[in-house]
């Protein structure tokens, strides 16, 4: 067995004992290793910052898992056939989406995580950069291959935006609304952002990376000063700490649940889906689209996720892209 095999093996054992020891000399017969080398294992898992008590003549005892995005605990309990089946985590990352880009190059299996800590280039819409300091959030991109058109993507990105807002109201009981095109908010403020990419030939999209962004525990002073009025987090909105690991889990497991559902049954569940909690619809809203500003009444999003926006004139435009307000 190569050493993190051993350590993943360990981890496990001692987290079944939970509440009990298990003795160094029991582990080193189970892997046939030298106690010293059970030893080493054990502090490497707490230089991890697993809580696992040691005692003399006792052994190892399990207290707790760390929320650190580290591979062993994201698939512990995942729920999923291929979503994060393959797991890429990092510490440090320019970015998951650049990462996840480059591997939709090679080829990477579908379900492919990409996560990281921190993000030091982190990417949002637009151009616009993205702010991700570590612990404080979930900074992640998955590798998805669907069999659509690239006009089609903004399809995914819906998909997504609902499994982030579904796994929020049921972990969190935050009120997560949608906002169009694909940002999730709350209190009017925004919690989570997606920018979704893609490589293709021709008329079809090879592979298509879905960048999550989601602010889990910042406190408001952690945000950079111009973003303190329009950002939040889950942990301002709930005032606790929230477990990023159990998060990233419900999302994974939703995302799975509604790629399947688009595959087998189209668009149309999803979209209807994503239309119960918008927070566009129906409203007065200000719309900025290549160069152009202008105000109407949001009437619908088509299949195409297009905001329909019905003009004073009484004319409907069609947004494809852009920001509302
Ligand atoms: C937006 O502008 O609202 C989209 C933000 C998307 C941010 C995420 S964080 C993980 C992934 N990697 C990136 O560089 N961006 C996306």
């Amino acid at each position: 067995m190569m050493k993190i095999d051993i350590e993943e093996e360990i981890l496990k054992i001692v987290k079944k004992h939970k509440g009990s020891y298990i003795s160094g000399e029991e582990l080193s017969r189970k892997f046939k290793v030298t106690r010293t080398a059970i030893w080493k294992h054990i502090h490497s898992l707490i230089d991890q910052g697993y809580d696992i008590e040691t005692h003399a003549h006792l052994g190892y005892r399990f207290i707790s898992p760390p929320d650190k995005l580290l591979s062993a605990e994201i698939k512990e309990g995942l729920n999923t056939k291929y979503i994060a089946k393959n797991i890429f985590c990092f510490n440090e990352i320019g970015s998951t989406n650049d990462f996840a880009l480059k591997l939709a190059e090679e080829e990477t299996e579908e379900g492919t995580l990409v996560i990281a800590e921190r993000q030091t280039h982190g990417r949002g819409r637009m151009k616009r950069s993205w702010i991700s300091p570590p612990y404080l959030g979930l900074w992640f991109s998955i590798i998805l291959k669907p069999q659509i058109s690239p006009h089609h993507s903004s399809k995914i990105t819906f998909l997504a935006g609902l499994s982030v807002a579904n796994a929020i109201r049921n972990e969190t009981g935050v009120d997560a609304k949608l906002k169009w095109p694909n940002d999730v908010i709350c209190n009017g403020r925004k919690l989570c952002g997606i920018l979704t990419e893609i490589r293709a030939e021709s008329d079809m999209v090879n592979s298509l990376v879905i960048g999550i962004g989601i602010n889990v525990n910042f406190l408001k002073g952690d945000f950079p000063e111009y973003l303190k009025n329009t950002a939040t987090s889950l942990r301002i909105e709930t005032k606790e700490e929230v477990s990023r690991v159990k998060l990233l889990k419900v999302i994974l497991q939703n995302i799975e649940k509604y790629y399947e559902l688009f595959k087998e049954d189209g668009f149309g569940p999803i979209l209807s889906k994503w239309k119960e909690h918008s927070i566009t619809l129906n409203k007065r809203v200000k719309a900025g689209s290549e160069g152009e500003t202008f105000e109407g009444f949001a009437i619908d999003v088509d299949d195409e996720c297009a905001l329909l926006i019905r003009r004073d004139n009484g004319i409907i435009s069609r947004v494809l892209s852009g920001d509302v307000n």
